[in-house]
């Protein structure tokens, strides 16, 4: 059932988040704990998921196609909730949007090589952050004092997708994951994949309680709210617009859209997040 528009609310920033599946609801969780207050669209493009086993066209193409689609929902700033998006397409994205403030997500290596106590990190993420010019730049700035093992995780991501948490499959492919890293002696893992925070119990679980896992979706919600003092917010209500009820329902002036299974995201929404909110679907270009 539609939330009911409300007459003379502060308004709050409309943002568009996206990711290449379900993965982004992690970061979308830690943007809506920083701005309450904001109309926040996100599209889950699930059909098309996982990204990190394609091609850098074929992530430009998806995360050109969602960017216009969530700024004619009205989304004055947009959020890239995936690290293997952001690696191949933030950069074009600004380009064509240069009105519109556009976050990325990073794989976490700054705060990782602040973290560390041995100097021995460990990155789980997609083929695709992983072999990324803008990820080598990234560990070149920020990681070349570490010694810094890189793994990728084929189908980890795509078994998230499925929303089953504990099956055998998923478990198995997290600990053929993390075995190289326990075996290289990280003391820090960065979660570099928007999906993983999802499974990181198993994750904590195979590599030890003694190693420490690196997220940035709260870096990530902070830098937007950041942005989104500096857009001008339009009044509440507008076409397209999830309406806000602060202080009524925790996901008031929340809309998720996907490509892929609408009943599947509103399941996992509340299994994961305890979020109850309307699911449409999204269609692709003819
Ligand atoms: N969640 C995405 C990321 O942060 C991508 C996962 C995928 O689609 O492969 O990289």
């Amino acid at each position: 059932m539609p939330l009911p528009p409300v007459e003379n609310q502060a308004a709050g920033p409309c943002i568009g988040v996206f990711d290449s599946g379900l993965g982004g609801l992690s970061v979308l969780r830690a943007i809506r704990q920083a701005l309450p207050q904001a109309r926040l669209h996100y599209v889950a493009d699930s059909g098309h998921a996982p990204y990190g086993e394609r091609g850098d066209r074929f992530v430009q193409e998806r995360s050109r196609h969602i960017a216009r689609f969530l700024r004619a929902q009205g989304a004055q700033m947009l959020v890239v909730a995936c690290n293997t998006a952001t690696a191949a397409a933030v950069q074009l994205l600004r380009s064509e949007h240069p009105d519109c403030p556009i976050v990325g997500v990073e794989p976490g290596i700054k705060p990782a090589a602040a973290l560390t106590g041995n100097g021995c990190i460990g990155v789980l993420a997609t083929e695709g952050t992983l072999r990324s010019e803008r990820f080598r730049l990234l560990a070149q700035a920020h990681a070349a004092h570490v010694e810094l093992h890189l793994q990728p995780c084929p189908g980890l991501a795509g078994a998230i997708e499925g929303g089953a948490l504990d099956a055998p499959a998923l478990r198995a492919i997290v600990q053929r994951c993390c075995a190289p890293l326990r075996a290289a002696g990280v003391d820090t893992v960065v979660l570099g994949c928007t999906h993983y925070p999802f499974v990181s119990r198993l994750i904590q679980a195979e590599l030890g309680p003694e190693v420490r896992l690196v997220d940035t979706a709260d870096a990530v919600a902070r830098r937007t709210a950041e942005l989104a003092r500096f857009v001008s917010h339009r009044p509440c209500g507008q076409a397209g617009d999830p309406p806000v009820v602060a202080g009524i329902a925790p996901t008031a002036g929340v809309q998720l859209w996907t490509t892929g299974d609408p009943a599947l995201l509103q399941e996992v929404a509340l299994r994961w997040l305890g979020w109850s909110c309307p699911v449409r679907p999204m269609s692709d270009p003819d």
